[in-house]
């Protein structure tokens, strides 16, 4: 999975609470694609551009969902986005991120959520994800959710160079 460069800020801040009902997670379609990079670009060193969004979402078998924020009379932003890779019945978690200024409030909990119920119902198994060794944040969201830890690629990432840990939840139910 890419870098995270807000790490360390993350876990510093916890954000207020945003009521839930002013969050609406559906899935993403290539009208989301500007919105979703600024998404990318606010959470990663190395964002996906759009080339690689477009392709993603014709893949048959790539489940992509976004967190919109419904604000009255002045429609909807993207504040976050997620998605999987249905790889013969495991589910191989590419991008979790969201907005810096709404982190916390439980937006990437509800986006993982519907991700993993509607994976579920389409038949995968298991899943798995990369993520920095440091990316405490990630790791509690995942640990929430029940991820656990199985490997670690030593020196995965780039700038700066950290190892990845290899997070697996299996069985799922
Ligand atoms: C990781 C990330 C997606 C979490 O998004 P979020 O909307 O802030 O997460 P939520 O508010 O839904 O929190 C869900 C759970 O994650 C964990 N968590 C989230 N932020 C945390 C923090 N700052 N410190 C510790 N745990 C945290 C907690 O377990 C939390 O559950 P709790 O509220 O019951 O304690 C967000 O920090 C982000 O976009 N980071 C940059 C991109 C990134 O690193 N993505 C992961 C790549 S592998």
């Amino acid at each position: 999975m890419q870098i995270d460069k807000h790490n360390e800020q993350t876990f510093a801040i916890r954000h207020a609470a945003i009521d839930p009902a002013q969050i609406r997670i559906r899935r993403m379609t290539r009208e989301d694609i500007e919105q979703v990079l600024e998404v990318e670009r606010a959470s990663f060193s190395q964002p996906w551009s759009a080339d690689v969004y477009s392709a993603t979402l014709l893949l048959p078998y790539a489940h992509y969902y976004v967190a919109e924020l419904l604000t009255d009379g002045a429609g909807a932003r993207i504040i976050g986005e997620c998605g999987v890779r249905d790889i013969f019945g495991e589910g191989e978690i590419t991008n979790v991120a969201v907005l810096p200024s709404f982190r916390g409030a439980g937006v990437a909990g509800r986006m993982l959520g519907t991700l993993l119920e509607e994976s579920l119902e389409k038949g995968m198994q298991a899943f798995t994800l990369e993520v920095r060794a440091g990316n405490r944040p990630a790791i509690a969201l995942y640990e929430k959710f029940g991820f656990q830890t199985e490997g670690v690629r030593e020196g995965f990432y780039e700038e700066p160079v950290e190892d990845a840990l290899i997070m697996w939840r299996r069985n799922a139910q």
